[in-house]
């Protein structure tokens, strides 16, 4: 008997438990063992602890073998951001990959996102420096960029894509995307097998919106991964679609792309398939391969059949959809 793997679980606000609690019952029924603690996050939990990331929910984090989150609301950058940093996952993969039966603008899209997760403008570095005047610094290493770029490659290599996409704005950021690039060309020597090109993020977000095939994987930077990865969720249908996995040496932490979406909290629209994706993200990590393609076939089935929630033109509601995958799988 191998022991259950410990799997941290931070459902957070609004629609965030509803689509873990959906993610939970389809990892249940894939009969992996696992064992569940669940712990406090998000503007609830800032209202009733007075902290919206209590130390024992990062403790929990920091311990576990996994992590899964579902959202936070507006305290999302003190939840997210201080999760991604403590549990160090310097990457955020998101991919974009239409699914069979959903109405969308692209269905043959299939796009990975290969984020960076710890510093550009989301280093917190900003000040208030008079009452009018306000700056940000954007900080670009060395170290991550050319961890993060290793990181794209190294997805293309082990999943038979054939191009990396470097994404940056160096005709204005001179100094900060120059270094992000320089990282990115080195690191492309090493993979002659996958090809390497780089583009502008205002061009590349015009081309993904007219014509997403002339992308595979995309590496950027923190913020413009962050808004190319909800315009790639705009080209498969919608946010409900979109997991991440944010990785590093050490952690691993799943949570889908979309926020707590406090327009639909409530009342079961949620449609549960990103936080369902970020279980089956989260098996194949732990090396349960198999189980995590049954999710992940079933899933499609469901979606294609239209056993789903209204943004996928389907009647279901949120727990019944991951019934619907359940029974499928
Ligand atoms: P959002 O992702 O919560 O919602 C954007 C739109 O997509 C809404 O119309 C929503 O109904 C829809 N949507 C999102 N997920 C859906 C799903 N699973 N099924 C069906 N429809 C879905 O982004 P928004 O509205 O900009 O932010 C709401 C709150 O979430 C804010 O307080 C924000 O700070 C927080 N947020 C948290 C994130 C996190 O915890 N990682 C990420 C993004 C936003
Ligand atoms: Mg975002």
């Amino acid at each position: 008997m191998t022991m259950a793997a410990k799997i941290a679980v931070i459902p957070g606000d609004g629609i965030g438990s509803e689509v873990t609690e959906a993610c939970l019952q389809v990892l249940e029924a894939s009969g992996v063992a696992l064992e569940f603690q669940n712990y406090h996050a998000g503007d609830y939990c800032l209202e009733r602890f007075g902290r919206a990331l209590p130390e024992e929910t990062l403790a929990g984090a920091l311990e576990a073998q996994a992590v899964l989150f579902g959202a936070a609301g507006a305290s999302a950058a003190e939840v997210i951001l201080r999760l991604r940093a403590e549990l160090g996952t310097y990457v955020n993969l998101r991919p974009a990959k239409a699914f069979r039966g959903v109405e969308c603008l692209y269905p043959s899209c299939d796009i990975m996102i290969v984020r960076e997760n710890t510093e550009c403008l989301y280093a917190g570095i900003e000040s208030r420096l008079t009452a009018d005047v306000a700056t940000a610094t954007r900080l670009i290493t060395r170290g991550a960029s050319r961890r993060i770029a290793l990181s794209a490659f190294e997805y293309a290599r082990q999943n038979g894509r054939k191009k990396v996409t470097a994404v940056h704005k160096v005709n204005v950021l001179r100094k900060t995307d120059a270094l992000f690039l320089e990282c990115c060309r080195e690191v492309a020597k090493d993979y002659p097998q996958v090809a390497y090109e780089e583009g502008l993020v205002d061009s590349v977000a015009m081309r993904l919106v007219m014509d997403p095939s002339a992308y595979d994987v995309i590496v950027t930077t923190n913020l413009f991964g962050d808004i190319l990865s909800d315009l790639a969720a705009g080209l498969i249908g919608g946010l409900g679609l979109c997991p991440s996995a944010n990785l590093g040496d050490e952690h691993a932490l799943f949570e889908p792309v979309h926020g707590s979406a406090p327009d639909i909290a409530g009342q079961g629209l949620a449609n549960p398939s990103a936080s369902i994706m970020c279980g089956a993200m989260l098996l194949r990590h732990l090396g349960h391969t198999a189980q995590a393609e049954k999710i992940e076939k079933a899933l499609a089935a469901a979606i294609a059949a239209k056993e789903a929630t209204p943004d996928l033109g389907g009647g279901l509601k949120t727990m019944q959809m991951a019934q619907a995958v359940i029974a499928r799988m």
